[in-house]
């Protein structure tokens, strides 16, 4: 009942574990897979070792979380047993990657496509790093040719780019991305920067001093940019932000995902939140009459 596919990509349910909650160590990676998923992305990967921001670095503050992690990553020269052990991992696995120029982008793709990730996460929307990251998914012509360059890389490998939207342009840069070839667009990376204060010690609490919103907080802004995404663009969707339930994942397929990706629903609801939404959609299909997703994807248009 809940099998897809995206790209090319079959999958035995929607949910797709987001890049970065859970690193990139093939043992917990399984977890999550024999927990339910329906594909897992390894956090992202980068073009050298990098230690990430101080802590604190992963904050709840309530309706949701605050991370200002900033792309800690071996590099992917450093990732040599990382890849011979997520080889055994049961469903498919996406790898997330990010670089401060289009080279190197391009050079940490050349590394990964070696090692056959069944998909390519193009990283263009971390907003917690000076340098890297989202700075590539604001510019609609600079996505555009970062997509171009990685699409010659890729080979027969699928590739996402995972927008940021933090930014005006974020239709602009998702159109951009499929013009020059892109496989899906995952839609998106957290939200803001934001900050909290402790009001005790008269500081921001994140050592970062920011960090992206994500959780439940940010649901109605993902789901409102999939909507967007849905009528602009030409290309499977992948929805990521807030979702944890089976009547989350079902509100952004009616918006027009065609998968979705949980990351902080781990948090709130366990590392098995994975098969409790899709017990929880097979239940909401089952009781309104609905046989297959592709029923769901852009009804509510
Ligand atoms: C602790 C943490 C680390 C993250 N690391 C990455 C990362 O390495 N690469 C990336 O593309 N997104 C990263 N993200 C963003 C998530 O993949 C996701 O887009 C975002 O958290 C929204 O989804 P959620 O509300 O289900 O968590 C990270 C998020 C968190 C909370």
């Amino acid at each position: 009942m809940l099998t897809m596919e995206i790209a090319g990509l079959k999958l035995k349910n929607p949910t797709i574990l987001a890049a970065g909650f859970l690193g990139t160590s093939a043992s917990i990676l399984k977890r999550v897979a024999d927990s339910g998923a329906g594909a897992v992305t390894i956090k992202s990967i980068g073009p050298e070792p990098r230690e990430g921001n101080p802590n604190p670095t992963v904050l709840c503050w309530g309706e949701g979380l605050m991370n200002a992690v900033g792309l800690p990553t071996p590099g992917y020269k450093n990732m040599t047993r990382e890849w011979a052990e997520l080889k055994d991992i049961s469903v498919p696995v996406i790898a997330s990657f990010y670089g401060g120029s289009i080279s190197e982008f391009v050079e940490v793709a050349e590394a990964i496509v070696e090692n056959k990730p069944a998909m390519l996460d193009v990283n263009i929307g971390c907003p917690n790093t000076k340098k890297h990251g989202a700075v590539f998914g604001k510019d609609p012509e600079t996505a555009g040719k970062l997509i171009n360059k990685i699409k010659e890389v890729a080979g027969s490998i699928p590739v996402m780019p995972k927008l940021t939207p933090n930014t005006d342009n974020m239709l602009e840069v998702a159109k951009a991305c499929v013009d020059n070839g892109a496989d899906a667009i995952a839609g998106f990376n957290t939200w803001g920067p934001g900050m909290v204060i402790d009001v005790n010690v008269r500081k921001p609490v994140m050592g970062f001093k920011t960090g992206g919103i994500s959780g439940p907080a940010v649901r109605p802004l993902m789901v409102k940019g999939i909507y967007d995404l849905y009528e602009k663009i030409d290309a499977p969707i992948v929805a990521v932000g807030g979702i944890m339930y089976g009547t989350d994942v079902i509100e952004a397929m009616m918006a027009g995902a065609t998968a979705v990706e949980i990351g902080s629903g781990i948090h709130y609801r366990g590392i098995d939140v994975f098969s409790k939404a899709c017990s929880e959609m097979e239940a909401w299909m089952k009781e309104n009459g609905v046989k297959s997703l592709e029923e769901l994807v852009g009804s509510a248009h």
